[in-house]
C-alpha cells in the first residue's frame, strides 16, 4: 500500500447512507495510519449506520454532519478548503444524484459543491438500483466532469442479492485517492523548490538602504501554489509584510549577498529554483559605520558596485534545478526577457512589463508572458498571482517532466 504518498495529506471523506459505512471506519484507520489528517462528514441516514463516535475516534477529529452547528468559520467551505483529496465512500444513489444536480441540501452534499481538489466516488447499492438509468447517467456525467468513480464489486450484497455494487476494500479506496492526488500532484510532488522573493536592501549607513518597491506576493504565491502541489518549499524571503504561506520554510534575509549565500546553502538539494525576488543589481560601495551626516554638502555621491548574480550562479550548480527567472521591465519588455533567458541559462522566463495596468510591484494581480528554452512564448490575460503562479508551474512541471524523458 503506497501509505508514503498519503502523509501529511487532508482527506475528507464523506459518508452516506448505505449498508457498506461500517467498512469505511477500517479506510479512516487506515488513512490516519498512513499520516494522513482526516476529516469525516456523514449524513443524516449515515448516522443510522455507524455511529458517529467511531469515525470521531478513529479519524480524532469531531466528525462534521450538522450545517447549522455554531461556529466561527463557515463550515462546509472550511472542510472543503482543507480538503487535499475527498471520498464519498460509500456513495448512495441519493447522494451521487444530489452531486451530479448541484443539489446542496446538507452539509455532505454542500461540501461537495465547495471541492476545489480530486474528488474520488464509491458507488455501493443495491445491484438493480446501480444498473438503473438514472444512476448509470448520473454516474456518465461525473466521469465525464473528471470525477473518478470506484467500480464496486461483484458479489452477495446486504440485501440478499448477489450482483455488482458491493463497496471495495479499503486498499482499493486508498489506491484510488492516492491515483487521484497523483494526477493532481504533477511532476512537484515530493520535489525541491527554492524560490527567492521581495526585495533586498543594501545597506547605506546603519539607518540608511536602497530598495525597491517589490511587495515580494508574486514569490509568496508562487511558493503557496508549489506547497499545494505537494512539493517540500524554500522561501528565501527579503523584507517583506506578508505570512509565510503555510507548510513553507521561509528564510529571512535582508541584502542581496545574504539572499545569495542562502541559496548557496542549498546548491545541489534543489529541482526547481525560481528567482521571483528582485534583487538589487547595485549595492554602496562602502557602507558608513555611523549615520552620515550631510553637514554643509550640497552634493554627495555614492560609488555602487555589482551585488552577486544569484540566477547565474544557481545555473552552474550539479546537478543544475530547473531554472525560472522573472524579468521585470519597464521598456522592450520581450526583448530584454529574451535576453536574460539566453545570458543567464534560465528554462523559463516570466517577463513582466511592471509599468502595465494592474501588473508589477505591489499589486494582488499580474499580466506577463512566459517564455521557454524550447521557444514557446505564452502571454497570459491580467489575472490574479496566484493564478499567475499556478500557469507559471503548470510550464515548470511540463519542462521538468520533458527533461526527464530526455
Ligand atoms: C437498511 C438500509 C440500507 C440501505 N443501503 C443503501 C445502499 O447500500 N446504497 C444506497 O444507495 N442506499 C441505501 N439505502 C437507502 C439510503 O439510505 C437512502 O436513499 C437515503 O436517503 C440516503 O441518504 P444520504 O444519501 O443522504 O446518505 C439503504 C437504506 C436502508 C434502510
Amino acid at each position: 500500500m503506497p501509505a508514503s504518498e498519503l502523509r501529511g495529506r487532508n482527506v475528507v471523506v464523506i459518508v452516506s447512507g448505505g449498508i457498506a459505512a461500517y467498512k469505511v471506519c477500517g479506510l479512516v484507520s487506515t488513512l490516519v495510519k498512513s499520516g494522513a489528517q482526516v476529516r469525516v462528514v456523514m449524513t443524516e441516514s449515515a448516522r443510522h449506520f455507524v455511529g458517529e463516535m467511531t469515525f470521531a475516534t478513529l479519524s480524532g477529529e469531531p466528525v462534521a454532519h450538522d450545517m447549522w452547528a455554531p461556529r466561527s468559520d463557515v463550515h462546509h467551505v472550511a472542510l472543503a478548503d482543507f480538503a487535499d483529496v475527498a471520498i464519498i465512500a460509500p456513495a448512495t444513489a441519493n447522494i451521487i444524484g444530489k452531486y451530479t444536480h448541484g443539489i446542496a441540501d446538507d452539509l455532505a452534499s454542500t461540501v461537495l459543491l465547495a471541492l476545489d481538489c480530486p474528488l474520488v466516488v464509491a458507488p455501493a447499492m443495491n445491484s438493480r438500483m446501480l444498473c438503473s438509468a438514472p444512476v448509470q447517467a448520473n454516474l456518465a456525467t461525473l466521469r465525464d466532469r473528471g470525477v473518478q468513480i470506484v467500480e464496486p464489486e461483484e458479489g452477495w450484497l446486504a440485501c440478499r442479492d448477489t450482483g455488482a455494487g458491493r463497496l471495495p476494500d479499503t486498499d482499493v479506496l486508498v489506491e484510488a485517492l492516492c491515483e487521484a492526488l497523483r494526477e493532481r500532484d504533477g511532476a512537484l510532488h515530493g520535489r525541491r523548490v527554492l524560490i527567492t522573493a521581495g526585495p533586498t536592501r543594501e545597506a547605506i549607513d546603519p539607518v540608511r538602504f536602497l530598495s525597491n518597491h517589490s511587495s515580494g506576493r508574486m514569490g509568496y504565491a508562487l511558493a503557496a501554489e508549489a506547497e499545494a502541489r505537494g512539493a517540500q518549499v524554500t522561501l528565501v524571503s527579503g523584507p517583506v509584510a506578508l505570512e509565510a504561506p503555510a507548510g513553507v520554510e521561509v528564510v529571512s534575509v535582508a541584502s542581496a549577498q545574504q539572499m545569495h549565500d542562502a541559496v548557496q546553502e542549498r546548491s545541489g538539494e534543489i529541482d526547481l529554483f525560481i528567482g521571483a525576488a528582485a534583487v538589487a543589481d547595485w549595492r554602496p560601495a562602502e557602507v558608513g559605520e555611523q549615520k552620515l551626516k550631510k553637514g554643509d554638502r550640497a552634493e554627495m555621491s555614492i560609488r555602487f558596485v555589482r551585488t552577486p548574480d544569484i540566477i547565474a550562479e544557481v545555473a552552474r550548480w550539479e546537478p543544475r534545478p530547473l531554472i525560472v527567472g522573472f524579468a521585470a521591465e519597464t521598456e522592450e519588455t520581450i526583448a530584454h526577457a529574451r535576453e536574460k533567458l539566453a545570458r543567464k541559462g534560465m528554462d523559463m522566463v516570466v517577463a513582466n512589463d511592471v509599468t502595465a495596468p494592474g501588473a508589477g510591484f505591489d499589486v494582488h494581480t499580474n499580466r506577463v508572458t512566459l517564455i521557454d528554452v524550447i521557444g514557446r512564448e505564452t502571454d497570459l490575460p491580467l489575472m490574479s498571482k496566484r493564478d499567475v503562479a499556478a500557469a507559471i508551474l503548470d510550464r515548470a512541471e511540463e519542462l521538468i517532466a520533458s527533461r526527464e524523458s530526455q
